[in-house]
């Protein structure tokens, strides 16, 4: 969603941070993003070069006293580095794992200076906002989240790519409208928003209005506007061992809560998985996950369990098919699968 935005339209996102930068009295910014974005760097660099040309960055922009650059930061796409203060770090040039918060960065950020840090879409929105105005921004949206959000819509829907959406719309109108339907006419199991952290939100919240505060309500979250549908066919069990195994990949190992915990949590999820599950593994699956939550250092532990306990809370029946069953309902679990021979067709 990000990257689009910076190949699409990077002017968008540095006059967002200069008016941002004019704001708070910033002389200098900086974009940080992966190096698996080639074309992203790319079109930032044209987009900087065209306007530090034509005074829209450098010194005493527009002949005012009021001076302003931008660097582009390449990272080596470590998901932690999207963490603010683990950003900073690495932009210092150190390892890249948060640090406790507060202090925060607004107080003590890059190079001990206070630091204000966005996301691309935001600063993408303000040019539109003081230009339009606040109320017409306002007018769009919910009574706390305002605005439009763009969804990235991914997995078992007919119509995969970029949405714009206004928020407050819910998610069956995603689904069902932008999205065209499940494919192949298969039914709808559960959609998984916010990136690898969020949660699983099941079909009887479809109608719900997406906002950040609904979203988390749920046990989900809006994070980085990834919207993957799920259908008939998927294994929730699957699906949060799949998750975790990325937080696990992706945890910087600061904390022991994250680190640890993680692992742990993987391989309860990989024993239930091989149908070597006990009802005792759930329980501590639970409780584990909800300790890695409550005690990590930054948002990626304590948003990592997301995906277990969602699908925990709302497909509990699955769990339970493969720890007392030994049966994975949606066939996808291979240790669980059962053959027979049908004696008619031999
Ligand atoms: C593990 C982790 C990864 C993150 N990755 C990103 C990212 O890739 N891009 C991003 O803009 N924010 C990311 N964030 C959120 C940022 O730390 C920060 O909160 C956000 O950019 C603030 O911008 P906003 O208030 O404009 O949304 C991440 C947070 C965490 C905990």
């Amino acid at each position: 969603m990000d990257r689009s935005i910076l190949e699409g339209d990077p002017h968008s996102v540095l006059e967002g941070m200069a008016i941002a930068a004019y704001a708070i009295g910033a002389q200098f910014g900086y974009i940080y993003v992966r190096a698996e974005y080639p074309l992203a760097i790319h079109r930032l660099r044209i987009a900087i070069n065209q306007a530090r040309e034509l005074g829209l960055l450098g010194n005493n922009i527009f002949g005012t006293d009021f001076s302003f650059d931008v660097e582009i930061k390449i990272g080596a796409g470590a998901f932690i580095c999207g963490e603010e203060t683990a950003l900073i770090n690495s932009i210092e040039g150190g390892r890249g794992e948060p640090t406790v918060k507060p202090p925060y960065p607004a107080q003590v950020g890059l190079w001990k200076k206070p630091t204000n840090i966005n996301n691309v879409e935001t600063f993408a929105n303000v040019a539109p906002i003081i230009l339009n105005g606040a109320d017409w921004f306002a007018s769009i949206g919910t009574e706390k989240s305002k605005g439009t959000k763009v969804f990235a819509l991914a997995g078992k829907v007919n119509n995969v790519g970029l949405v714009e959406v206004p928020m407050g719309i819910t998610l069956r109108e995603i689904i069902y409208e932008l999205g065209g339907g499940i494919r192949g006419g298969k039914k709808f199991k559960a959609v998984q928003t916010g990136g690898p952290s969020g949660g699983c939100i099941p079909a009887e919240y479809l109608d719900t209005p997406i906002d950040y505060d609904n979203l988390t309500a749920l046990g989900s979250m809006m994070g980085s506007g990834g919207m993957i549908v799920m259908d008939e066919d998927d294994c929730m069990v699957n699906i949060a061992k799949f998750y975790l195994e990325f937080s696990c990949d992706e945890s910087c190992g600061r904390c022991t809560a994250c680190r640890v915990g993680n692992k742990r949590l993987l391989e309860i999820l990989n024993k239930i998985t091989e149908g070597k599950g006990e009802m005792e593994d759930l329980e501590m699956l639970k409780e584990l996950a909800e300790t890695v939550r409550d005690s990590s250092l930054c948002g990626l532990g304590q948003t990592s369990p997301n995906p277990v306990l969602s699908t925990m809370k709302f497909f509990y029946d699955e769990y339970l098919a493969h720890v007392r069953d030994k049966e994975c309902p949606a066939g996808v679990c291979k240790e669980l699968l059962k053959y027979y021979i049908i004696p008619e067709n031999v």
